[in-house]
């Protein structure tokens, strides 16, 4: 069986910046169901390898798999309906007049029927506790119903994988509380980068350590975090 998320060798330099590599051959895979934490220092390469995850960059070199899908040029659009990505600001993700809109965005996208959209809007709303928002202008949310709507979007989409950036920043202990209970319900593999080193341990019992664009742990999250600890 394919694995949820497969990263081969990935090396990436970004343009103009004189072929300084700031992603220096990582390799992991997560599993299908599987939680893993990518932790790591600010400017470890965190954000830059979530964004190789649907497509948002293509390595130079090494290759990417979802669900067994190799990503490239070609097959980007197929790979990002399998990657459930939530931004680390959900102004990038929330753009429509209505969570309703938001939420059956990606849906509609994939030219399902209406009935069907509207159960996946609700499924997704459900999930994360949030159905009495459907009808709220999104513009009008606070920053924490954003995050939680930003995650009602992805899950509409029904991804084999979640890929998340810092999803408590800007959370209160309440609604961090919620959404690491919600997430730790889900069935759905998760890749999360995060500087909450307690959501990490909650929520993932393998963690990956980058520093300099490399792997340096892959383990138990207990180890990694002591490490990333010991390294400051
Ligand atoms: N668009 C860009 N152009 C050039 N360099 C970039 C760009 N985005 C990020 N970088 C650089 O790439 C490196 C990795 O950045 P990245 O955002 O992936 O780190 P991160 O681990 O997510 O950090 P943080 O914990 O602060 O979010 C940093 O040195 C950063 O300055
Ligand atoms: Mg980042």
């Amino acid at each position: 069986m394919s694995q949820a998320l497969k990263f081969n060798d990935i090396h990436y330099s970004y343009p103009g910046t004189g072929g300084n590599e700031v992603l220096r051959g990582v390799c992991f895979t997560v599993g299908n169901g599987e939680k893993v934490a990518l932790l790591g220092l600010n400017g470890a390469g965190k954000s830059t390898l979530l964004l190789h995850t649907n497509g948002l960059l293509l390595p130079d070199s090494g290759t990417v798999e979802i669900d067994g899908l190799t990503l490239t040029k070609k097959t980007v659009d197929e790979a990002r309906r399998k990657v459930g990505m939530v931004f680390q600001n959900a102004d990038d993700q929330l753009f429509s007049p209505t969570v309703y809109d938001d939420v059956a965005f990606g849906p509609q996208m994939m030219n399902l029927s209406r009935e069907e959209v509207d159960k996946r809007v609700n499924e997704a709303l459900d999930a994360i506790g949030a159905t009495k928002l459907i009808d709220r202008p999104t513009n009008r949310l606070s920053g924490g119903e954003r995050r939680m709507v930003a995650v009602a979007t992805v899950l509409s989409m029904r991804p084999s994988i979640m890929v998340l950036d810092e999803p408590t920043s800007y959370l209160d202990l309440r609604a961090e509380k919620a959404l690491s209970e919600i997430l730790a319900g889900l069935p759905h593999a998760m890749l999360l980068a995060t500087h909450n080193l307690q959501l990490a341990r909650q929520l993932c019992t393998r963690a990956i350590l980058l520093a300099d664009g490399k792997v340096v742990f892959d383990g138990p999250t207990d180890e990694a975090v002591d490490r990333l600890e010991k390294s400051v």
